[in-house]
Formats: C-alpha cells, sequence, structure tokens
C-alpha cells in the first residue's frame, strides 16, 4: 500500500492510501490524529475488493477513535487528556483524575466539589448484596465475586440502566466508580471472615477503601495517610491505559448496547488474565517461586529458554517498548512505603531488584525492549501494605472502573458507534455430510 504525501487536521482525511489487489487499484482516505500513528481506514475494503483485512491480536489496528488516554510506547509517554501520568501522579488524586477522564477538563473548584459529593452519595451498596457475597465459597478468588458483584448492579439500580440517557449514563459511571471499593472491600473481608465495615464519606477516597479493608467493629483504626497517598496515587496510575485488553472488553460488550455494570463485569473477566491485570498477582508468585537471589540466574536461564512456557512477570508490554511511566513513579512510591513501613529488607524486595537489574543490562531483555511495567512493583507496595495477592487484581479493577466508564461513555456518545463484530480468516471444514452415528 502507498501512501500520497498531504498533511491533513483529524478527522477529515487530506490524503489517501493506494491498494492493488487482483489487478484492481482502490483508494483509502487517511486520518491523523492529534498526536501518534496516523489511520488509513479501510472499512469499505471488504465491499470494494471482497478481502478482509488479518490482524490477530490488533497489531496494526486502531478499534476507535478517541479523546481519552494517549500513549506513546517508544518515548515511555503516557498521557490523559493531554497531562503527563507522573504529574498527575504527584499534583492531582484519584478522583480528580476520575472527573478528568470522565469529562476531559480538570475541574474547577465547584465542579470538584460537587463530583465528591457525588460519589460519596453513591459509596454503600445496597445491603441485600451481602446475601449475593455470602452465597461464595470464602476460598473464591475475589476476582471472581467481583464478575459477579459488578455484573450484579445491573439487578439492583434499574433507574440507570437506560444506555441512551445521558443522565442514567452519568448515573451509573458515579455508582460504578464509587461502589467499586466498597465492592472490593468486601470481597476481602468476607475471604478472611470478617464483617463488612461500611464506607466512611467524611474520609477521602483511598483513605475510604483502606478503612474498608483494616478497619473492625471492634476498635479504632486510623488510616496511615502516607500509605493512603500511595494507594492513590497507585490508582491514578492504573485509571486507564487506551484501548488495552479489558477496555476493549468494555467497549466491544458496551457496542451492543448492553447495560455499563454487565460491560464493568466483562472487563473485570478480562483484566484477571496473568497478561494483563493478573500479572501484580502473578509478580509476587514467581519472586515467591524464585525464594532466594542466588536462584535468580537459573530462573532467568528458564525464562530465556522459549520450551519453559516461562516469562519474567512484570516485564515486557504490547506498547511500551521503553520504561513504562507508571513503573518509575511506583518504584519511587514504593521507596516510600517501604521507608515507612520500615520494611526495606524485605526479602522479596531484594529479588525484585536483583531481578530488574540483570533484565535491564541482559542481552535477552535489552534486544526486545523488555522494561518493568506497572505490575512488577504494584505488588510489592500492596503486599508491605498488608494486602493479599489475590486482591492485587482486584485493587487494578478498581482504579480501571474509572478509564472504563469513561471509554464506555465516550463510544455511547459517539453517533458512529456501531456493534464491534470482526470477522475472520476460516480454515475449518468445507462443506461435507452428515454421517449418521452408526456408520461413523
Ligand atoms: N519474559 C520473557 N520474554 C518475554 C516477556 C517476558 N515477560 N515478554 C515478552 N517476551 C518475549 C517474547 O517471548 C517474544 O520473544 P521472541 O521475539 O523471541 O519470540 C518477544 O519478547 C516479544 O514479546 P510478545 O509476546 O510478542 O509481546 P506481546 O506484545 O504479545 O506481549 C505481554 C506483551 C505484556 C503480554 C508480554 O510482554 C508478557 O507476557 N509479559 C508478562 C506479563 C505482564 O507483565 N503483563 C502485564 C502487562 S502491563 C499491565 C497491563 O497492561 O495489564
Amino acid at each position: 500500500m502507498a501512501a500520497t504525501e498531504k498533511k491533513s487536521a483529524a478527522p477529515a482525511s487530506k490524503r489517501n492510501a493506494t491498494l492493488s489487489v487482483d489487478s484492481k487499484t482502490v483508494e483509502f482516505p487517511m486520518y491523523d490524529g492529534t498526536e501518534g500513528p496516523s489511520v488509513i481506514d479501510i472499512s469499505k475494503l471488504y465491499s470494494d475488493t471482497g478481502y478482509f483485512t488479518f490482524d490477530p491480536g490488533f497489531m496494526s489496528t486502531a478499534s476507535c477513535e478517541s479523546k481519552i488516554t494517549f500513549i506513546d510506547g517508544d518515548k515511555g509517554i503516557l498521557r490523559y487528556r493531554g497531562y503527563d501520568i507522573d504529574v498527575l501522579a504527584e499534583k492531582s488524586d484519584f478522583l480528580e483524575v476520575s472527573y478528568l477522564l470522565l469529562n476531559g477538563e480538570l475541574p474547577n473548584a465547584q465542579e470538584s466539589k460537587e463530583h465528591i459529593r457525588k460519589i460519596k452519595n453513591h459509596t454503600m451498596v445496597h445491603e441485600q448484596l451481602h446475601f449475593l457475597y455470602r452465597g461464595f465459597p470464602r476460598a473464591s478468588h475475589p476476582m471472581a465475586v467481583m464478575a459477579g458483584a459488578a455484573a450484579s448492579l445491573a439487578a439492583f439500580y434499574h433507574d440507570s440502566l437506560d444506555v441512551n440517557d445521558p443522565a442514567q449514563r452519568e448515573l451509573s459511571a458515579y455508582r460504578l466508580i464509587a461502589k467499586m471499593p466498597t465492592l472490593a472491600a468486601m470481597a476481602f473481608k468476607y475471604s478472611i471472615g470478617m464483617p463488612f465495615i461500611y464506607p466512611q464519606n467524611e474520609m477521602n477516597f483511598s483513605e475510604n477503601f483502606l478503612h474498608m479493608m483494616f478497619a473492625t467493629p471492634c476498635e479504632k483504626y486510623t488510616v496511615n495517610p502516607v500509605l493512603a497517598r500511595a494507594m492513590d496515587r497507585i490508582l491514578t496510575l492504573h485509571a486507564d491505559h487506551e484501548q488495552n485488553a479489558s477496555t476493549s472488553t468494555v467497549r466491544l460488550a458496551g457496542s451492543s448496547g448492553a447495560n455499563p455494570f454487565a460491560c464493568m463485569s466483562a472487563g473485570i473477566a478480562s483484566l484477571w488474565g496473568p497478561a494483563h491485570g493478573g500479572a501484580n498477582e502473578a509478580v509476587i508468585n514467581m519472586l515467591r517461586e524464585i525464594g532466594d537471589v542466588s536462584k535468580i540466574p537459573d530462573f532467568i536461564k528458564k525464562v530465556k529458554d522459549k520450551s519453559s512456557g516461562i516469562k519474567l512477570m512484570g516485564f515486557g508490554h504490547r506498547v511500551y517498548k521503553n520504561y513504562d511511566p507508571r513503573a518509575k513513579v511506583l518504584r519511587q512510591t514504593l521507596e516510600e512505603v517501604l521507608g515507612e513501613l520500615g520494611k526495606i529488607d524485605e526479602p522479596l524486595l531484594k529479588i525484585a531488584i536483583e531481578l530488574e537489574r540483570i533484565a535491564l543490562s541482559d542481552e535477552y531483555f535489552v534486544e526486545r525492549k523488555l522494561y518493568p511495567n506497572v505490575d512488577f512493583y504494584s505488588g510489592i507496595i500492596y503486599r508491605a501494605m498488608g494486602i493479599p495477592s489475590k486482591m492485587f487484581t482486584v485493587l487494578f479493577a478498581v482504579a480501571r472502573t474509572a478509564g472504563w466508564i469513561a471509554q464506555w461513555k465516550e463510544m455511547m456518545e459517539d453517533p458512529k458507534n456501531k456493534i464491534g463484530r470482526p470477522r475472520q480468516l476460516y480454515l475449518g471444514a468445507q462443506q461435507r455430510s452428515f454421517i449418521p452415528l452408526e456408520k461413523r
């Protein structure tokens, strides 16, 4: 395909790409984004040529237009609505970032007050949900509980299920961002046989979350402000990440008109996988398995041996071919948390630091541009805070809910929104005759 150069602003196309196939020449419009690679609009390829494109894993496919998050993987850049992630992590907080993701701008003082008021108005969950939780075995993985609990919200909140009503969409967005920490803390409390702790609306978002996680009804629990700030920063860093697997899942589920609670449940399911949000739990399991710094060289050998199927969890990224900018912030947060808790000598941390050193200098990882990603450090921080590894991906889901719902809302507001319906390269059997059972 050859591109005819003529720069233009999105979304109008002032240049075309030309494709020659089967002695036919077809032109496709090209669009430039405000940043990042331009795209070739191949939506008419099938009607014009009878061919599909083939791109398993979406290596070269932009699935939608979006104004929310920008990533430059080669330069290690991540921005929400134009703001660099490290600046937001330092100067903003998760609730402000959730407003930014949803509305496109940082709130002014009045908007911020109103946003916080609305979130606080929805922190409790229907009391009946306690019974839903009690139906799960105590040993359930909390992501299984979360997927069920998020979907079940649709059964409780009938007044915000009309996806075509902007006011109901907004109400669902607030309900989801506000209730996810409550549902997450309930999943934790349930798993250890402790009573649920109700939200405390005089606390900020992260303080309230830590309080619901660690307070008990029998004694006063004071939230450590350093840990609350670290938690808030982790939530901010995980809040959105462009069209990753879980966000694309949310969009695809939502493209059929499914309600937002069902879509969040789909996102949670996708996030659970170890190649995605499940990696933070997998990192801790890997560090535990290695067990000692002296065992690292053997482990690295296995990672490099493709037949072992072992990957260095918390390393590598489909988009970042440079240091994950979130990992940079988290490394510093890790030091703050461990400094506060006096756990600098944590044995798993020693293994992690040595792994990082080796991976950043070893030819295998350098050649493939495999840098630590966000999940490499988040698990170690959570662990230091006393959060069990099964909860790590749940915390990712709490944060990513802000991005999921913002992306879902953006899609629902887009008049060009269509049901997502990929096609395939069929390699199965051609038509054949049915053979009755007695003759097979
Ligand atoms: N350890 C060892 N080798 C790796 C790793 C790793 N973690 N990641 C990639 N490679 C190798 C891979 O085997 C391949 O080698 P070769 O070119 O010789 O065949 C090369 O690097 C390119 O990898 P890829 O599998 O084509 O890359 P991908 O974009 O399909 O996969 C990934 C990206 C994140 C799934 C992968 O790097 C991975 O499995 N990493 C470990 C899991 C992880 O940490 N996931 C969290 C991602 S960040 C948070 C999130 O988005 O949820």
